[in-house]
């Protein structure tokens, strides 16, 4: 006598359900649907080419204000604005790096293939300022070494790669080129985004100019340090181990023991 009451029970809620989640479907309002978090998703706004019951021409595409201050790389034309006190400031960047160019740019050459040297001159200057944005933007990844030791790297679902290895130090590879560098930093490979919102062309051409020097400076020898600075390098040198017996030349007291 139970079983029959529980089935019938079961087929109402079955069909109870059924038929109230039936119902939601298909139905049409004008209300605009609940949004719990809408931010900004929805403002009003014109489409560009579409009509415009607001202009005279009917159009929401407008034509820019004759005083526009051209901003970007190509709407800047020096022979029209170059003479212009806004303009000064572009035209020492142009002079000294913004030149229409794929190398620059792209970090390619004209048949697509990447560069071996950075294409704008290398100063100090330029390198501490690369030395700065990499400890800003790359170090957080591949450690401010790069050798790819980081918090993040700890956590990171793929090894940020230490920078001072053979693929990006060994010349003749296609990964260790200066122009496949500025491309990995400014769109990214793989798992690691890119970085072109933050970096502009010359700021990318510093940071490549840090890491080479950061690279240097590992494979470098003692002998190669200025001789006033050797001193400081061995006092924070960690403790080598003992040097192997054939080895005949001096070592440092305190291997012994
Ligand atoms: C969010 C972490 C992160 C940041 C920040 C980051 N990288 Fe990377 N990078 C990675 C990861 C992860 C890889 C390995 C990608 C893979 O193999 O999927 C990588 C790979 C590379 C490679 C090797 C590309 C190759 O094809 O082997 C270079 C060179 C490099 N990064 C340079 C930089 C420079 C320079 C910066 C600073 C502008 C930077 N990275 C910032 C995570 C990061």
């Amino acid at each position: 006598m139970k079983t029959p009451t529980l089935y019938k029970r079961v087929v109402i809620g079955v069909v109870g359900a059924a038929a109230i989640l039936g119902g939601c479907r298909g139905d049409r309002t004008d209300a605009p649907p609940r949004r719990f978090f809408p931010d900004m998703d929805h403002q009003p706004k014109w489409n560009p080419q579409a009509d415009s019951p607001f202009f005279e021409n009917g159009s929401t595409a407008r034509v820019p204000d004759p005083n526009a201050v051209a901003f970007g790389r190509l709407p800047f034309s020096p022979a029209d604005y170059g003479d212009q006190p806004w303009a000064a400031s572009f035209m020492s960047e142009r002079a000294s790096f913004l030149a229409e160019d794929d190398a620059v740019y792209l970090g390619k050459a004209p048949d697509g293939s990447y560069i071996d040297y950075i294409p704008v001159p290398v100063t100090l200057e330029r390198i501490e300022r690369g030395q700065e944005r990499f400890n800003i933007f790359c170090a957080t990844c591949h450690g401010t070494a790069g050798d790819g030791k980081s918090l993040v790297a700890e956590r990171f679902i793929a090894k940020p790669v230490n920078l001072n290895t053979e693929p990006y130090t060994d010349p003749t590879l296609r990964t260790a080129r200066d122009g496949y560098m500025y491309e990995v930093i400014r769109n990214g490979v793989r798992n690691m985004p890119g970085y072109a919102h933050a970096l502009n062309a010359q700021d990318t051409w510093n940071v490549v100019m840090y890491v080479r020097a950061l690279q240097k400076s590992h494979s470098g020898t003692l002998e190669q340090v200025p001789q006033g600075q050797r001193d400081t390098l061995e006092r924070e040198r960690p403790a080598a181990p003992p040097p192997p017996e054939t080895d005949g030349e001096d070592s440092t007291e305190g291997s012994g023991a």
